[in-house]
């Protein structure tokens, strides 16, 4: 708004301050003709004629009806004879330097125009041809003129300014006013944008106020819109849960409807077994890689079941486990498993105490010391060290192995991700194992984290301490 008045002052302004000159200077050159016409009646012309009698003029100039400050000079063969200014009465007329070069420098029969005469100020002067060769110069100051002029341009600056200011300060005042139900939808979008949307049952409650979406304003229309969205939005989120849901419900359902007939494989391959009677040998290798094979099955079945479970958010048990002496019967565990690798435990004197799930965390143990286990050579060293760190329990699992290939560490604890597929696959690796750390863990407040470079792998858990933020997701 500013920027559009103070263009829209400056042509009004301008163009008043204009038209004002003209008129007064107008109204001075109407006035000093009048002037001029009757000076020379001040002068008795008649007597003397001829180049003496114009040296020799009786009169001064000012008949009847001069205004104060009229000049009138008279100028006689390139000489100014006399050149007086009508003053008020007992004031005495000052003196002016070079008043004769400027006078004579009139041009004679022109136009009027403006002179600066030094003390007596600015005059509007005109010349004129008399009849006895003397030149008359008449003048009429401008001091009256000028003011008036500079009156105007400045109450015309001034009111400018003030009613600039006033404009500034009302339209801040009314902008302001007319974008606060603006400012109240924005903060409605960032409420909304800092829910977590990306999983698990969303609700989105926020919605703006009726009378910020009332669509007969444009900022109503704005919140209106985004009313429609936030329904759009919570009615792709709930629909987007109801499926998950299923598919976690389909998953669940499946993997424990299996592990019925999958026991009954693994019951049945054993007894053929047990039974004692003779079966040709290849039958025998037949069996046992029944058996094999169910086993691994169901221990896939069991991991998919967990997994399921925990994305459903399923609770999980909530009762003090000493980590410490999890880790010591994990890490006998795993040296029963694999006599060749290298086991080195670090174990704080007082035992750790976290609040969580005995058997989950047996189980994040459990697969971090197997993948230590099977996905490095034998002689490899594996350092299982505990310790507490502000309100977190810390546990490392370091080896000195192969370590994980750099394309594979940003989705190693992602389902199903697993390094090198033919020599996994053999050694019965699902790829599962990581993802169940990390669910684990995720539903009782912890964290996992692993850097590898090739000689040096480490997996480090951070589990809170306390009951406090422990909480399942769920
Ligand atoms: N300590 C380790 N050293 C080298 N590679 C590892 C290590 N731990 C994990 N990996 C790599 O990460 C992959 C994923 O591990 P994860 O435990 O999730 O699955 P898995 O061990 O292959 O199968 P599962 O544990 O389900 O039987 C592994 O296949 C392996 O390539
Ligand atoms: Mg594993």
């Amino acid at each position: 708004m500013i920027v559009l008045l103070v263009p829209a002052f400056l042509i009004v302004g301008v163009t008043a301050e204009v038209t004002l000159n003209k008129v007064l200077y107008d109204r001075v050159d109407g006035q000093l003709t009048a002037a001029a016409d009757r000076a020379p009646r001040a002068f008795d012309l008649l007597t003397l004629p001829g180049p003496s009698g114009c040296m020799q003029p009786r009169g001064r100039g000012f008949p009847p009806g001069q205004v104060i400050g009229t000049l009138a000079a008279r100028i006689c063969h390139g000489m100014v004879v006399n050149a007086d200014v009508l003053m008020e009465n007992g004031q005495m007329q000052p003196e002016v330097s070079n008043l004769d070069i400027k006078l004579l420098a009139v041009p004679v029969g022109a136009a009027p125009r403006s002179y600066d005469l030094g003390e007596l100020g600015d005059y509007r002067l005109v010349a004129r041809n008399m009849p006895d060769g003397a030149v008359l110069v008449t003048g009429l100051p401008l001091a009256d003129t000028k003011e008036t002029l500079y009156l105007v341009a400045g109450v015309v600056a001034g009111v400018t300014v003030l009613v600039l200011l006033a404009v500034a300060y009302i339209g801040v005042v009314i902008v302001g006013r007319a974008l606060r139900p603006l400012s109240r939808v924005a903060s409605t979008a960032t409420r909304v944008s800092q829910l977590t949307l990306d999983r698990g049952e969303v609700e989105l409650p926020q919605r703006v106020a009726e009378h910020d979406a009332d669509v007969r304003t444009e900022v109503g229309q704005v919140g209106a819109a985004l009313n429609r969205m936030l329904d759009h939005v919570g009615n792709a989120l709930e629909v987007r849960h109801a499926s998950e849901m299923q598919v976690r419900q389909f998953v669940a359902d499946a993997s424990h409807e299996l592990r019925t007939p999958l026991a009954a494989i693994r019951g049945y391959a054993e007894l053929s077994r047990r039974t004692g009677r003779h079966v040709p040998p290849e039958v025998a290798q037949m069996l046992s890689r029944v058996e094999s094979e169910a086993q691994r099955m169901t221990a896939l079945v069991e991991d998919l079941l967990l997994l399921a479970r925990l994305d459903a958010g399923r609770p999980l048990a909530h009762e003090p486990v000493d980590l410490s002496m999890l880790t010591v019967n994990a890490v006998g565990d795993a040296h029963a498993a694999s006599p060749q690798h290298d086991w080195r435990l670090d174990l704080p004197e007082e035992p750790v105490r976290v609040v969580g799930d005995p058997a989950r965390l047996q189980q994040v143990l459990a697969n971090l010391l197997a993948n230590a286990r099977i996905h490095t050579p034998e002689g490899t060293r594996v350092t299982v060290s505990v310790g507490v760190r502000g309100e977190q329990a810390v546990l490392r699992v370091a080896d000195t192995g192969p370590g994980i290939p750099a394309e594979l560490q940003p989705h190693i604890f992602e389902r199903f991700a697993r390094g090198d597929g033919s020599r996994s696959r053999e050694a019965g690796s699902t790829g599962l194992g990581l993802a169940i750390v990390h669910a684990v863990l995720a539903a009782q407040g912890g964290t996992v984290e692993v850097d590898s470079v090739p000689g040096r792998t480490r997996f480090t858990v951070r589990l809170p301490l306390t009951a406090v933020g422990a909480v399942s997701e769920a």
